[in-house]
């Protein structure tokens, strides 16, 4: 079977990425992605590329290369669904908030909704790709739907999840450590399988290019997330320990990273983890070793949530207690707020806990973001607190223009911009004492002192 039409049902921060480097190196397919986000597909056809709904270096340009050509956005769901020989499911897998498993367990909605529309709309064979997160077995709810729903055409379902991260999406794309494509042991389920193959192999290597059984592949992504946070949470709860020994963290990080057996990477402290999927797919992992009766193992993956958790509140205790016990005004110059830099994506970010408890400790926050909206910030405030009021905070365009009125100022996100700041200059202005808060450890500690800062990083004693 040739892949001739591919249709990829959401068009979000993995849809919109994806499927245009996919149309990019594939020019002879044709790849449609569609979302019932209508504002959402408007934004992708913008002729202004700076108004794409998601933000990546070097994405604007793939898609001006392809858009047009062979890669288009639309609402029209079951027309290009009826097209496709692929189907791609990129929709978004959040933790369940009502019924059995909630708060922990991932919320299937939409999956189960996009394999009833898919297996409706379907007069041809079809080959459907879990390109979102699910829990291991996922694939087989889906082939009940379709079958359920549609006995004349042949589905086959593989697994391909996708590892990319924000900010660095493009490149995670175009150089995959390896791609997983889990699909079933019989002639159809290889036959799939090969299809999808292909048109990865039209930019990576055959031996980056991972075949395996569905189920395998389903929680290689659930697992590798969760490694990956695991990291996280093990250098974060160590930071706290350097400050009550003087150690430092960028020291014992470093020495510890040096062991090629452990590797440097995701070894740097932070105020917390964010992103919309490290803590959902934690939960669902824990809810599937719990509902299996592994007590120990869903605690164990679960201590991660609570270190990430522990570390956030540790952040806003100390602005409080610096703020009450030195009298200072009751202000803070908050810079960023997406969860990692290099995006506009502020799901789970760590900006958002820390301002929620600051804002109810009577502290007014003014807050600077090369990339997130002021409305964004404004919702994520409300989901999280139903008294927030947008006037509790303070959106500012230019954050270094009126830097008199603050004696403390937080950095949430590790943009390179707030690096490349004259932080003499900043000096010079700003209400003395002056604090800096450095929730990502992104200035030099000792130069931040010989300037004047009261500096206070994480885990830097
Ligand atoms: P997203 O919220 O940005 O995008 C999902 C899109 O799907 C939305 O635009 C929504 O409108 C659309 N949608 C939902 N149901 C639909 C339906 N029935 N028909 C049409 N459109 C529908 O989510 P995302 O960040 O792209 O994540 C998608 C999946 O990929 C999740 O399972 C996530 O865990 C996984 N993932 C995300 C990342 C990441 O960096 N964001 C990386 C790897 C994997
Ligand atoms: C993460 C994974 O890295 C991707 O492989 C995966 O595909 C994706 O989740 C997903 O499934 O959604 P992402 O969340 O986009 O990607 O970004 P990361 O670079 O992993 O950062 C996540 C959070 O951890 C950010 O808040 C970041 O600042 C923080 N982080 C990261 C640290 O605090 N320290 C580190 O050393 C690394």
């Amino acid at each position: 079977m040739k892949i001739k039409n591919i249709c990829c049902i959401g068009a979000g921060y993995v849809g919109g990425p994806t499927m245009t480097v996919i149309a990019q190196k594939n020019p002879h397919i044709v790849v449609n992605v569609v979302d019932m986000n209508a504002d959402k597909i408007r934004a992708w056809n913008s002729q202004n590329l700076d108004d794409l709904p998601v933000y990546e270096p070097g994405l604007s340009k793939v898609v001006n290369e392809a858009r047009g050509r062979n890669l288009f956005f639309s609402t029209s769901i079951d027309k290009h669904i009826d097209e496709a020989d692929m189907i791609f499911m990129s929709v978004n897998t959040p933790t369940k908030t009502s019924g059995e498993g909630m708060g922990y367990a991932a919320d299937l909605k939409y999956i189960e909704a996009c394999a009833k529309q898919i297996a409706k709309v379907s007069k041809s064979d079809k080959i459907i790709v879990e390109k979102s997160t699910v829990p291991v077995r996922t694939s087989e709810k889906i082939k009940e739907i379709l079958s359920l729903y549609n006995n004349e055409v042949n589905f086959q379902i593989l697994s391909n999840p996708e590892f990319l991260a924000e900010g660095t999406a493009m490149r995670d794309l175009e150089t995959p450590d390896r791609v997983i494509i889990g699909g079933d042991n019989t002639a159809e389920g290889k036959m799939a399988i090969e299809c999808l193959a292909k048109i990865y192999s039209a930019w990576v290597p055959k031996e980056n290019i991972l075949t395996t059984n569905l189920w395998s592949s389903e929680l290689s992504k659930l697992t590798a997330n969760a490694f990956l946070a695991q990291r996280i949470s093990s250098i974060n709860s160590l930071s706290e320990l350097c400050e009550e020994t003087g150690a430092d963290i960028e020291e014992v990080s470093m020495a510890i990273g040096m062991d090629k057996r452990i590797g440097s990477s995701f070894l740097k402290t932070s105020v917390g983890f964010g992103g919309s999927c490290f803590q959902k797919d934690i939960l669902n992992l824990v809810y599937i070793a719990r509902s299996l009766g592994l007590e120990n193992v869903s605690n164990y993956w679960e201590q991660i949530l609570i270190i990430n958790r522990h570390q956030r509140n540790r952040f806003s205790k100390k602005i409080i207690n610096c703020i009450k016990e030195n009298n200072l005004s009751n202000k803070i110059l908050m810079l960023g707020w997406a969860f990692k830099k290099d995006t506009n994506d502020s799901r789970e970010s760590a900006s958002i806990y820390v301002a929620d408890k600051l804002i109810k400790n009577k502290i007014k926050i003014d807050v600077y973001d090369p990339r997130v909206l002021e409305s964004q910030i404004i919702f994520d405030l409300s989901e999280i607190n139903k008294d927030f009021e947008p006037n509790m905070i303070n959106f500012v365009n230019d954050p270094i223009i009126d830097i008199s009125g603050y004696n403390v100022i937080g950095i949430m996100t590790e943009w390179d911009e707030f690096k490349s700041y004259n932080w003499n200059e900043i000096f010079d202005k700003i209400k003395k004492p002056a604090y800096v808060f450095d929730g990502r450890n992104i200035l030099e500690k000792n130069e931040m002192k010989n300037i004047g800062f009261n500096y206070i990083g994480i885990g830097r004693g």
